[in-house]
């Protein structure tokens, strides 16, 4: 029986340690059906996009080493009865810290005071001086006290509430898939559980959790924006598609949205002063691409023995 595991996951010893009888690991960069890696069992992957791939006809399972699965035909591998394996709450602590860090710096206006003072580098006696101007220019706002909403109260929805909550912030949240009590019963013992359109309208900083899906895509748009306080901080970790990238770059520029902090670079976000992106970062971390690995690896591994799903 084989397995095949793709591009950045960590798997292959991973797989190897917990199946070292029956499994015949291959750790491939590109998916093909060959003579030499045969054609699978199982796939595990994590950034490697399996849209227009031919899916071998032993193939059984595709596990994803991460949260998301939109880089997989799921609806495909529905009909030829493949079962697609995701890695819920394996890396929603890298992801938390991520969210955490990147409010903070933004209400700081870290990453603005980063790029503005390294344009000083031939400023030589005159630094000091333009520090202070700096110091004026860059004034930011403490995020105690301030409301967070939180869309999407999974694992790592959850994790982010209840740390923000240890900040002195005000939650409130709104979930689209799961019940608010299960939600909220995962993060501390509080808060507000409310509809979109009140945590839109009472929250300074917004973060995102929720998977791209028909419902969610482009969910943040001028409509929505129209609800939100003006100058309103949006983090996005979760996938740029949930964002209309147009309306988004009209509304940094307008001032309605004050921040914008996406982990998906686009154009028009790049172009835009008061939006930073990151090159999907938010879990990329050793911990959590290991965590993801392990899941990712164990779940197949039952399923090839078993045939019974274990998504844990
Ligand atoms: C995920 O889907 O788990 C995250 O986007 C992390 C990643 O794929 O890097």
């Amino acid at each position: 029986m084989s397995t095949m595991t793709l591009d950045r996951v960590k798997t292959i010893k991973t797989l190897n340690a917990i199946a070292p009888s029956g499994l015949e690991v291959f750790n491939k960069d590109q998916f093909t059906i060959d003579n030499e890696s045969g054609n699978p069992d199982a796939i595990v992957l994590r950034s490697f996009n399996m849209h227009s791939m031919e899916l071998g006809d032993r193939l059984k399972a595709i596990a994803r080493a991460g949260a998301g699965v939109n880089n997989i035909p799921v609806e495909k591998c529905t009909e030829q009865g493949i079962v697609v394996f995701n890695t819920p709450g394996a890396n929603a602590n890298a992801v938390k810290e991520m969210v955490l860090t990147s409010l903070m710096a933004s209400s700081r206006n870290l990453f603005a005071g980063i790029s503005w003072t390294k344009t000083l580098k031939d400023e030589g006696d005159q630094i000091p001086k333009l520090v202070e101007a700096g110091k004026k220019q860059f004034v930011g706002k403490e995020i105690k006290g301030k409301t967070l909403g939180v869309i999407g109260l999974g694992a790592i929805g959850a994790l982010v509430a209840n740390d923000a909550l240890e900040l002195d912030m005000d939650v409130v949240g709104f979930d689209p898939f799961i019940s608010v009590d299960t939600a909220w019963n995962l993060s501390r013992n509080v808060q507000r559980a409310m509809t979109i359109e009140q945590v839109f309208a009472e929250s300074d900083y917004i973060t995102v959790h929720v998977p791209l899906t028909d419902d969610t895509r482009e969910m943040f748009n001028e409509d929505t924006f129209s609800m939100m306080k003006n100058g309103v901080h949006i983090l996005n970790f979760s996938r740029g598609e949930l964002v209309n990238e147009s309306d988004m770059a009209a509304a940094l520029e307008s001032g309605k949205v004050g921040k914008y902090i996406s982990d998906f670079p686009n154009e028009n976000i790049l172009k835009m002063k008061n939006a930073v992106a990151i090159p999907h970062l938010g879990a990329s971390t050793k911990e959590s691409e290991e965590n993801c690995a392990v899941m990712a690896a164990r779940q197949v591994k039952h399923f090839l023995e078993t045939g019974n799903v274990k998504n844990s």
